[in-house]
């Protein structure tokens, strides 16, 4: 950002610090609470408390996570969500499951997710006890009577509006359900393009049941691209190729979901819902992996077999010294340096990834919500610009 834009951002904030003083509207400093729904990709650490095999609660996960502990996240460092609560400006969100998740902790959030489950209730079940998608649901209920028991029901419902939510589901329901046996159960009852279909209805209620409960601003994430994951690459391509029946179900849902969300948002008459392209996203680093500093996006670092993507990542794992140069931690998930780059692009990619809107827009766009009333004429697009919070290049 030149010094011209960041002085005009500045005297925009100064404006805005008046403006809110004058107006004598309490300004909340807080940050928005955030809360986090889905599989392993934003499991921040719920499957702990459960008797699971969904787990990484072990070493080496954690590697790099400021505590060098394991905590559940599926990365070597931070994972999706703890990057976007820090873009937001905002604490890490603890596991919904954590004990130490009281008290004024609760006004931060919580992450609900957990690590095998889908959009379906059979996916996942060689997992055994994990939380289903309807049950994270249950929680956030429970959620808001105890945030409610602390600050009121009107102050608890307004954190409940106000707050940023993030879904992502999908992967689970073609790699460990469709995909996970031949002739699966699922694959018997259905040709692939009527699953996607089936999941889209299914995805469909789920995010009702997400406004229906007072959620007023949600990312919705795809499914990257399954077929390129080193597991994938491993079982069921011959030259290390994306395998091409997984990535035809990436392909078939993705476009089907944004327009899911599409037609939802007209419905609801508001953007509610918003769509992250997570298979673009991955692409750009999947198929250029030197353009963004990665040796390869085709070998997992810590795994075993070909391209380290057969079985779990554990101690006895092979483990690449250096987890900046890898895109993929595990044989399922990416590094911390490759969520960075994805972060960066729900914060600020175009409508190629973001739709309607991207994260930073959207951060202007309820910022303003927050402050002013309707009849305010700012320039909503000159916030826009502003770096708002933290910053994103590589470390
Ligand atoms: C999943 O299970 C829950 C709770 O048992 C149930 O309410 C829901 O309808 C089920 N979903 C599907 C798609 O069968
Ligand atoms: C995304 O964010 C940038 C600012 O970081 C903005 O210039 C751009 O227009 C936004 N795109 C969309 C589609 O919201």
């Amino acid at each position: 950002m030149s010094t011209k834009d960041s002085s005009s951002c500045f005297i925009s904030f100064i404006i805005l610090g008046l403006v809110i003083t004058l107006a004598g509207i309490a300004p909340q400093v807080e940050a928005r609470a955030f809360f986090v729904f889905g599989d392993s990709l934003v499991d921040n650490g719920n499957n702990n408390y459960l008797a699971t095999t969904a787990r990484a609660d072990a070493p080496p996960y954690g590697i790099d996570y400021p505590t060098r502990r394991a905590t559940g996240r599926f990365s070597n460092g931070l994972n999706i969500p703890d990057l976007i609560s820090e873009a937001i400006g905002s604490e890490a969100t603890l596991p919904y499951l954590a004990p130490e998740l009281t008290g004024e902790k609760l006004l931060v959030g919580a992450n609900f997710a957990s690590a095998g489950i889908g959009i379906l209730n059979d996916t996942g079940v060689q997992f055994l006890n994990i939380i289903r998608i309807g049950r994270q649901l249950q929680y956030f209920q429970q959620y808001q009577q105890r945030v409610s028991a602390l600050i009121g029901p009107e102050q608890a419902q307004r954190l409940v509006n106000q707050a940023l939510v993030l879904i992502t589901l999908g992967g689970n329901d073609f790699v460990n359900n469709y995909y996970l046996v031949p002739f699966s159960a699922r694959s018997r009852q259905f040709a692939l393009p009527d699953y996607v279909v089936y999941l889209i209805s299914e995805y469909r209620k789920i995010l009702v049941r997400l406004y229906e409960l007072g959620a007023r601003r949600v990312l919705v994430t795809g499914t990257g691209p399954l077929g390129c994951v080193p597991a994938e690459r491993a079982m069921r391509s011959r030259n290390g190729e994306c395998a091409v029946e997984l990535q035809r179900a990436a392909g078939l849902f993705n476009p089907q979901l944004v327009q899911m969300i599409t037609e939802l948002n007209s419905e609801i008459g508001s953007d509610v819902f918003i769509a992250a392209n997570a298979y673009e996203i991955n692409m750009d680093f999947v198929t250029n992996p030197q353009a963004y500093g990665f040796v390869t996006s085709q070998v997992a670092c810590c795994g075993q077999g070909r391209f380290n993507g057969i079985g779990l990542c554990t101690v006895a794992s092979n483990l690449c010294p250096n987890r900046e140069i890898f895109a993929f931690w595990d044989p399922f998930h990416p590094t911390e340096r490759a969520n960075r780059i994805i972060v960066r692009s729900i914060k600020t990619g175009d409508t190629k990834y973001m739709n309607p809107m991207n994260l930073s827009t959207i951060m202007a766009l309820d910022s303003r919500g927050f402050f002013f009333d309707s009849t305010s004429s700012l320039d909503l697009q000159r916030y826009a610009d502003c770096e708002w919070e933290g910053d994103f290049d590589n470390r």
